[in-house]
């Protein structure tokens, strides 16, 4: 049954230390990753979609999809209305199968939580779905993506509770602080794979760069 079937890969995506253990594993699951998450329930994608929706137009572009996996957001975002979506993932399996959706304008292999090779100021709106969790990126990859996004733009993010509690809830509010971004919305917990062992809860995020 799918329940049991993809508690491993995730179970160990959790628990990876490396980025290249995180890349390595989502290259194995790349393939079942879709039917996978289908059967758990996965609900991040539709979580930020809603929440991107709320804060930018229909048409609003360019936007970066950070953590884009198989490129489920990407379907979702070509079928509303954002015409140019690029795609950055640290696994090239997970990113050959967003390619074959063929919606995504580019695809960047690319590791979050350092420097990236963009432009300041570059997208309009940047979403990542079920990427800042454990064993994947932490609050240190916050500075970068709100430096890549332009003034205006809105940046919508998920976080596990684990992360939230170990000081990115905290992180957020010296953002605030300092001006640098505005929490325009911030859901109520919730379990982002109802089908699986793992309850622990996350909630959406959508920050508004000033
Ligand atoms: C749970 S999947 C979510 C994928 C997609 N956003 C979705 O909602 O279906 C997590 C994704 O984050 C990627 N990832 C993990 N650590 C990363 C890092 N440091 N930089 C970029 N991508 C990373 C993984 O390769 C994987 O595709």
């Amino acid at each position: 049954m799918a329940h049991s079937k993809h508690r491993g890969p995730l179970a160990a995506a959790y628990a990876a230390k490396r980025p290249e253990d995180v890349a390595a594993l989502y290259d194995r699951w790349s393939q079942t990753y879709d039917a996978d998450m289908s059967a758990a329930g996965y609900r991040h994608p539709t979580i930020c979609l809603a929440l991107l929706a709320r804060h930018l137009p229909r048409g609003a572009a360019p936007l970066l999809d950070a953590g884009a996996g198989t490129g489920l957001i990407g379907e979702w975002l070509d079928i509303t209305g954002y015409p140019l979506v690029e795609a950055l993932d640290i696994s090239e399996g997970m990113l050959a199968q967003a390619a074959r959706k063929g919606v995504y304008s580019a695809l960047h292999c690319l590791a979050l939580g350092g420097k990236l090779p963009f432009a300041d100021d570059a997208y309009t709106g940047i979403i990542s779905a079920g990427v800042f969790t454990s064993g994947h990126v932490g609050a240190e990859g916050l500075d970068e993506l709100i430096r890549i996004c332009r003034p205006g733009g809105i940046i919508v993010l998920t976080v596990k509770n684990t992360l939230w509690e170990a000081g990115f809830g905290a992180r957020i509010a010296e953002l605030e602080a300092q001006g640098l971004v505005t929490r325009v919305e911030e859901t109520r917990p919730y379990v982002s794979m109802p089908g699986e062992a793992d309850t622990l809860p996350s909630r959406g995020l959508a920050l508004r760069v000033t």
